[in-house]
């Protein structure tokens, strides 16, 4: 197990699109359970494998709180097959930019289909903070950040200020 540095907004390894998995072998659930330790030890409840630099279709959630056994799920190759036609606005943060939150509307639920740990194909219906997470992830597999969602004004003072804390970092 290991526990990778997360790449920060705006970063344009974020940006890239991520590959379909031929296969999940070993070396694919190694990933996993990589990126789970790095979300855990990060306090997050999804990551994708591009927010480690791994531009491969994977990602992980665990949306059960802190207190509660974890209940992670993970997902390869990850596609979103239906969407509720109701949608509802949430409250977004994402550990490639860090303490900062904005509302972002999306489907209520959707059902997605992937390859599990096993390989085998599922799908799982989701709502709530799980189909937001979801949605949120496999957006990071396409290079969308949640900030895309917002407009671009508030993009820009977020990234803006993203940007001068690593500077303010690089020279600390
Ligand atoms: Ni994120």
């Amino acid at each position: 197990m290991a526990i990778y540095t997360i790449l920060i907004a705006p970063d344009p390894r974020l940006k890239i699109k991520s590959e379909l998995v031929k296969e999940v072998t070993d070396e694919v659930r190694q990933l996993m359970d990589d990126m789970l330790e790095t979300m855990y030890s990060a306090g997050g409840i999804g990551l994708a494998a591009p927010q480690i630099d791994v531009h491969k279709r994977v990602i992980v959630v665990d949306v059960v709180g802190n207190d509660e056994n974890p209940q992670p799920v993970c997902m390869v190759n990850p596609e979103i097959i239906e969407v509720s036609e109701e949608d509802l606005p949430h409250d977004e943060g994402c550990l490639s930019l860090p303490e900062y939150f904005s509302e972002v509307i999306r489907p209520t639920s959707v059902r997605v289909r992937y390859l599990n740990y096993e390989n085998k194909i599922c799908e799982l219906g989701a709502d709530g903070i799980l189909a937001v997470c979801i949605q949120h992830e496999i957006d990071h597999l396409d290079g969308i950040l949640f900030v895309d969602h917002i407009s671009s004004l508030k993009r820009n003072i977020i990234l803006r200020k993203l940007t001068k804390s690593k500077k303010h970092e690089a020279i600390t």
